[in-house]
């Protein structure tokens, strides 16, 4: 493990290792320590990456898998997954990269393929997100995912501290607007930017077409019947491709 700096990140040390189980469960022995909000931990490797519900998260060496510690002053609710996943596409579009879409909850996507994952984990007041992106072709994935895994091989051009760096950057901006002013001051935008908007979507045993988000980030489903229904948790797959 070395600490390193990141640049454009002053908000907390930077621990960097070759390789790790996961950069959030290290994270999370830290918090338990009572490290600094800020504190980042970012591996090239993981060798027991963890996803969303229980799912496993392929982390071969080549992508980017990091984990960053907040103490938020306010609660902070599951739609700060979608803030997360803004932060990232903003970050990755200022390099170029076009076409990239966040799958609600948590997922990035770019055209039909799953590019990277969002993990927000709280520990007893504490908020440690975990950023995991692919940037070589991943063969293995967990059966229980709906999607294909794509990767965003072009950002190989770039110094990986670039990258992460420039991710964390944006996510500290989008942090603080959120602990000021909540989800709304992102609604919209993010909307915008949802996979799911306009499609045919189940989750669990409701189905219906996506018309956005509410004010709090849940999902609202317009029902085959014309009425609508608020979606707070779950897995959603999509009914129809392309
Ligand atoms: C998902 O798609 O379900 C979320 C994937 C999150 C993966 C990242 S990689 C860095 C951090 N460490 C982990 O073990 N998981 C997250």
């Amino acid at each position: 493990m070395e600490k390193v700096e990141l640049p454009g990140w002053n908000l907390g040390p930077v621990y960097f290792f070759d390789k790790i189980d996961s950069t959030s469960n290290y994270l999370k022995k830290l918090a338990a320590k009572g490290v600094p909000a800020g504190t980042v931990v970012w591996s090239r490797e993981q060798t027991s990456g963890r996803g969303r519900r229980g799912k496993k998260w392929f982390s071969p060496p080549g992508g980017l898998y990091f984990s960053v510690l907040f103490h938020p002053q306010k609660g902070i609710e599951p739609s700060f997954s979608l803030v997360v996943g803004g932060a990232v596409i903003k970050a990755l579009e200022s390099r170029g990269v076009s076409d990239l879409k966040l799958k609600w909850p948590n997922d990035i996507f770019r055209g039909t393929k799953k590019v990277g994952g969002i993990l927000c984990e709280n520990l007893s007041g504490k908020l440690i997100v975990g950023i995991g992106l692919n940037l070589t072709p991943i063969k293995n994935i967990d059966f229980a995912e709906n999607f294909s895994p794509g990767n965003l091989a072009e950002l190989q051009q770039y110094r990986p501290e670039e990258i992460v760096g420039l991710i964390l950057g944006e996510l500290k901006e989008d942090y603080f607007i959120y602990q000021e002013q909540g989800f709304c001051s992102f609604r919209e935008k993010l909307q915008k930017n949802s996979y799911l908007l306009n499609r045919r979507v189940r989750v669990d045993n409701c189905s219906g077409e996506v018309v956005g988000y509410g004010e709090k980030g849940q999902l609202i489903l317009k029902l085959p019947g014309g009425s609508f229904k608020e979606i707070w948790q779950g897995t959603v797959v999509l009914l129809e491709e392309g």
